[in-house]
């Protein structure tokens, strides 16, 4: 279950005026989200694909000690984030999945090809668009590693490709080598994709993707506060706080501010618009950056994340958790003196559920608040800019 607070620490920095303006636009915000042909995550999600993904990851499992995930930006954060979220720090047994594909860092890749020549593995390759150069780049490197150490029987075995239905190079690998695939469909952009194989056949190795699955779905039921905290977010920003910094209190939801940059970054930062998004860990940012955010510049808002339950761990008789807690109620008021508006988004207890509702919510907020900058939530023309001068400068290789 989650809750919010939009209110608190923030109604005086927010014009009334505005607020109404905005909250009365919500009808045709609402309609243009509806008619968007990439809203395809709104969708059910078939349970024999589900079916079919715990399946392909049960029998993954029997021939490899791991899988290595490769994919970028969309087709990595979401996964990666829900796995750090739901994982252990220490004493892990759960299945190995490691990531790759995220950097051109060629001692990271050393290391992971001596690594990967010690075990068996399957990999699967994530990528809507079946271009993306780092994702390629890592996937040949793999490739050829594999093409020394396995026949062709065992390659078939062990590569799986998460792809668009029809077009880019991967799909037509699918269609001539015959590897296993999953489809990323159209309707659905790269940040928006945690409800599809690209993120949940990963998953399904190491968690319960029915549960996780369920919080997706009941996640529809945020849509009026996700649009009351777009609405916030539009305020604060009218009202000179451009940037928004995602606050948290647990070391292992870092990833999870990772893809929730993503998704508002590229989602809203378009036409010269948009607030940009940042991250904190409390409480060892609050020793770095505590400072500027406290009596620094006054461009920023915050939005905290707190959660209710956690493991007991008694200090001097009192609980390690309510303390962390203590600190975060503490330092939204001392934030919110020092002209820092903070929201608060409360987690009842982190589980499979959970983040699955916070990640719809999410999902839905950033649409909307896209849509009331008048922006387009589901391209990301910058990035594709970048792409492009990258394959013209690598032309000759
Ligand atoms: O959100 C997006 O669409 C992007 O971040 C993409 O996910 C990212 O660029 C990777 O693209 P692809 O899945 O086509 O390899």
């Amino acid at each position: 279950m989650l809750e919010f607070n939009f209110n608190k620490y923030v109604d005086k920095f927010i014009n009334p005026e505005d607020r109404n303006k905005y909250l009365t636009q919500k009808k045709d915000i609402i309609n243009k989200f509806l008619s968007s042909d990439m809203i395809g995550w709104t969708n059910e999600i078939d349970d024999n694909l589900v079916e079919r993904m715990i399946n392909l990851s049960n029998k993954v499992k029997k021939n490899s000690s791991c899988l290595v995930v490769i994919g970028i930006g969309g087709s990595f954060l979401g996964s990666y984030a829900v796995k750090e979220m739901l994982g252990n720090y220490f004493n892990d047994s759960s299945f190995k999945v490691i990531y790759a594909g995220t950097t051109l860092s060629s001692k990271y890749m050393n290391e992971l090809l001596n690594y990967l020549e010690t075990i068996d593995f399957t990999v699967n390759v994530i990528s809507k668009s079946g271009t993306t150069m780092e994702t390629s780049i890592t996937y040949e490197l793999i490739k050829e590693l594999m093409k020394r150490k396995y026949n062709l029987d065992e390659i078939k075995e062990r590569i799986i490709i998460t792809t668009d239905k029809e077009k880019g190079t991967l799909r037509r690998e699918v269609e001539e080598e015959g590897y296993e695939d999953f489809i990323i469909p159209d309707d659905i952009g790269g940040r928006y994709s945690i409800v599809t194989p690209a993120h949940l056949f990963p998953l399904a190795f190491n968690i319960d993707i029915k549960e996780f699955i369920s919080g997706l779905t009941n996640g529809k039921k945020y849509l009026e506060q996700a649009y009351e905290y777009a609405v916030c977010r539009k305020c604060l920003f009218d009202a000179g706080k451009t940037v928004e910094n995602f606050v948290s209190y647990e070391e292992n939801m870092y990833y999870f501010t990772e893809w929730l940059k993503q998704l508002f970054g590229e989602s809203e930062g378009k036409d010269g618009k948009g607030i940009f998004p940042v991250s904190t860990i409390h409480t060892r940012d609050l020793h770095s950056l505590g400072q500027f955010i406290q009596e620094g510049n006054k461009i920023i808002f915050e939005t905290f994340f707190k959660v209710n339950s956690s493991n007991v761990v008694s200090y001097k008789n009192t609980d390690l958790h309510f303390i962390n807690n203590v600190v975060l109620d503490s330092v939204q008021k001392a934030h919110f003196d020092g002209c820092v508006p903070c929201n608060l988004v409360t987690i009842e207890k982190v589980c499979e559920y959970s983040v699955g509702e916070l990640m719809y919510f999410y999902m839905l907020s950033a649409a909307f608040s896209s849509l009331l900058f008048g922006v387009n939530p589901f391209d990301q023309p910058g990035v594709e800019v970048y792409k492009k001068e990258v394959k013209e400068n690598l032309r000759m290789l």
